[in-house]
Order: C-alpha cells, then sequence, then structure tokens
C-alpha cells in the first residue's frame, strides 16, 4: 500500500481493499451519480473549489465525494454521526483516492467535534452537512471563515429545522441549499431509503420476526410514513402517534391506528421514534411498557428516547448482543434498547440502500455544481432546491431504470394553459 498523501484520521488503513470493493459494489446501483460524474470528469464544473462535507461516511457517500473530486473539488470529509462510519470506506477514499476522511466509528464526542474542525481547517468555499453540526460548529466558533464560504447544502430535515431556526433569527451567514426538500430527496430516501434501512436495522440488531407484533412509529412525517408502511408489509400491525392534527388524519385513513404514547406504550412490542423532536419516549411510558419491549430510534439525533431517564429507571443493565442493552426495571420488566438510542439503520445496517442515495447524491452534486458556476453569490437564506435540478434528477432515475413516461400533447398543453373551457 502507498502511503497517504493527505491528512486523516480514520480507524485502519488495512480496511481499505474491503472498503474499496463495496464502493464499487455500492456504484453498480448509482447510474445518475455515475452519469454526473463522468460529466463531471469532462467538464470539471468545480475545478479548484474546496468542499467540506460532513456525511455519513458510507459507501453510497464515497460515490458522491468520487464525483465531485473528478468534477475538480478538493473534498474533506468528516462524519455526521459517530455511529454511522464505515471504518473500511474511510481507509480507502484516504489510501486509494488521497481523499482526507476524519471518521472513526465510534469515536466519543470529543473526537467527532475534533473531526469537523478538521474538515473546517480545508478552508471550505462550500459545506456539505446532515444534520447541521459542521454548519453550526462554523458559525460558533471559526467564524473568520465565513467570508471563504460561497454556499453550503444540508441533506437532513434535521438539519434543514436548525438552519431555518438560525436564518429566522438572523444567525445564519451564508446560503444553503434544502437538499432534503427537493421532491426527489425526502420522497424517496426519507420515506423508502428510512423505511427499508430502519427495518433491515432493528432486524439484524435483534433478528426478531416482525409477523404478529404490535409496532409503534412515533411520528408520521416522511420517514415515519415509510417505516409504518413496511412494518406492515411484514406483518405487524402498526400503530402511529403524532403531535400533528393533519398527519394523524392521514395515518388513520391509511389504516394505521393512532392514540397518544401514553395509550401505545402499553401495547408496542417494537418503538420506533422518527419524529426529529427530544423526549419522546420518557419514564412516563417506560413505566407502561411490556416486559421486552424494543426500543430503536431512526431520528438523526440521539434524543429521541429519554435514555438518561432509562438510566435513572433501570437497577441494572447488560449488553446482550452488538447494538441491544438489556435495562432492568426495579419491578423486574426488562426494556431492550437498541444501539445507544442512536441512527439504527446506520449504527445496526448500512444506512439507506444505494439506489435511493443516488437520488439524494445526485441532488447533491448538482447543487453543488449550481453553486459553483453562479457568477453572483446566492442571498443569504436556506433556499430550495432548484426545480430544473429537481425534475432532471427524477429523468435521470426514470431513464436508469428504463421506464419511459408519455408527454403532453400541444392540444393538452393548450388545454392546461387555458381558463375558457369549463362544465
Ligand atoms: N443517510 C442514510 N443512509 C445513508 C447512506 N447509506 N449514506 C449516506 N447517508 C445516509
Amino acid at each position: 500500500m502507498t502511503k497517504p498523501v493527505v491528512d486523516y484520521d480514520v480507524k485502519d488503513l488495512s480496511l481499505a481493499p474491503d472498503g474499496l470493493l463495496r464502493i464499487e459494489w455500492a456504484a453498480r446501483e448509482m447510474p445518475v451519480i455515475a452519469l454526473i460524474r463522468q460529466r463531471f470528469h469532462e467538464e470539471k464544473p468545480l475545478a479548484g473549489l474546496r468542499v467540506s462535507a460532513c456525511l455519513h461516511v458510507t459507501t453510497e457517500t464515497a460515490n458522491l465525494a468520487l464525483a465531485l473530486a473528478d468534477g475538480g473539488a478538493h473534498v474533506t470529509l468528516c462524519a455526521s454521526n459517530p455511529l454511522s462510519t464505515q471504518d473500511d470506506v474511510a481507509a480507502a477514499l484516504v489510501s486509494q483516492y488521497n481523499i482526507p476522511v476524519f471518521a472513526v466509528r465510534g469515536e466519543d464526542n470529543q473526537t467527532y467535534y475534533r473531526h469537523i474542525h478538521a474538515a473546517l481547517a480545508h478552508r471550505p468555499q462550500v459545506t456539505l452537512d446532515d444534520g447541521a453540526d459542521l454548519v453550526s460548529t462554523l458559525h460558533k466558533e471559526r467564524r473568520e471563515l465565513l467570508p471563504d464560504v460561497l454556499a453550503g447544502t444540508e441533506e437532513t430535515t434535521t438539519g434543514v429545522i436548525r438552519l431555518r431556526s438560525m436564518a429566522r433569527e438572523g444567525a445564519l451567514a451564508y446560503p444553503i441549499i434544502a437538499v432534503n426538500d427537493a421532491d426527489t430527496k425526502h420522497l424517496f430516501d426519507n420515506r423508502y431509503g428510512t423505511g427499508q434501512s430502519t427495518i433491515d436495522g432493528i432486524t439484524r440488531a435483534t433478528n426478531v420476526l416482525w409477523a404478529g407484533k404490535t409496532v409503534v412509529v412515533a411520528g408520521y412525517g416522511w420517514c415515519g410514513r415509510g417505516v409504518a408502511m413496511r412494518a406492515r408489509g411484514l406483518g405487524a400491525q402498526v400503530v402511529v402517534t403524532e403531535v400533528e392534527a393533519v398527519r394523524a388524519l392521514e395515518a388513520a385513513m391509511d389504516g394505521l391506528r393512532v392514540m397518544p404514547m401514553a395509550e401505545a406504550a402499553r401495547i408496542g412490542d417494537i418503538f420506533i421514534t422518527v419524529t426529529g423532536d427530544v423526549n419522546v419516549i420518557s419514564t412516563e411510558h417506560f413505566e407502561l411498557m411490556k416486559d421486552g419491549a424494543i426500543l430503536a430510534n431512526s431520528g438523526h439525533f440521539n434524543v429521541e428516547l429519554n435514555i438518561a431517564a432509562l438510566e435513572d429507571m433501570a437497577e441494572g443493565k447488560r449488553q446482550l448482543r452488538s447494538h441491544v442493552v438489556e435495562y432492568r426495571l426495579m419491578d423486574g420488566r426488562r426494556l431492550f434498547l437498541l444501539a445507544e438510542g442512536r441512527l439504527i439503520n446506520l449504527a445496526a445496517a448500512e444506512g439507506h440502500p444505494a439506489s435511493v442515495m443516488d437520488m439524494s447524491f445526485a441532488d447533491q452534486a448538482l447543487c453543488v455544481e449550481y453553486i459553483a458556476r453562479r457568477t453572483e453569490r446566492l442571498p443569504v437564506a436556506v433556499h430550495t432546491v432548484p426545480a430544473d435540478i429537481d425534475a432532471e434528477v427524477a429523468r435521470l432515475k426514470l431513464r436508469s431504470m428504463h421506464i419511459s413516461i408519455d408527454e403532453l400533447t400541444a392540444e393538452q398543453r393548450k388545454y392546461l394553459e387555458s381558463w375558457e373551457s369549463g362544465t
């Protein structure tokens, strides 16, 4: 193995050969990124651009990083979650592609932020974030870097919510494109990606049979819908808890039972939080749960299950298998917490499948190109993804799936544009 010429902090460079093969395997399911990568390679639209990315370090992210690098960008990567890094992928990016990566699976909080600082030391002109930790650290601790930053992108719902709050308070210092809000992102990644990978993570961690279980899904946003849909598909009875009336109504009319968590707590076998909010399941709910209930989170941060409260209530705990900790309560009941309440799909499985990340990361790559090609800076605000990028990603994905669709006839177009003809 040749010695890497870049700065890095990864677990073990000797893991690189496995990482390389797995990156190649993911690439087979990422035809849209492949097309963009090929065009970037020829056109070099990102020549010399310094890009700092804080994303889950997975095979799919590796394919995005390689596309950006082929476009001429200098890419640095750090983890957006302490438990999601695939160490072999991190090693392969460093040793085979000379991409500086700062990410070690299981890193503590201090190391997590040290790695974010290492990515910032690259003096980014464009930031890619998943959860807004990079952007918030840049704004709080490295403000002298702000003048160099043209714009950033944000991958996830939680990050967009944080960034909109920064914009509302006048704290946001550079423009961000909310990739999460593109149709080709949240309708697919959040729904089908989170849906499948959450079930995958819980299954790998526990090997439970879903058929016949009562599964409580907290939150009926796009992620919650996906999780509920897939759990039901496996034969579970799904209960949804919500705080928004319209979403609760949708869940009810999608054929699911809807009730407050205080009721659901008594009947659930498996609880999955996907709300983006804190302490959604807490002491008063743990007190009601059945012996053997399984607790998992698939929201961005590990705040949805009140783990401190669970620790307080427990008289003992033990690690039963990877990603499963048994908490023994005073009355003898046992509750099983998965993956320390962190994103179960990335902690216990491999995150969303490549085919769906193909679309999210195509949006990311095209947004970075959009930022790079602009002659004027975007206004400081949280922006939506340009509609033509969203449409292009959908078109390319359809083409890769060999699906063709109809076009409006001239007559139909005229009809849609007119208002005169009615009943
Ligand atoms: N977020 C969810 N799944 C992911 C994946 N496979 N790669 C990167 N980010 C993700």
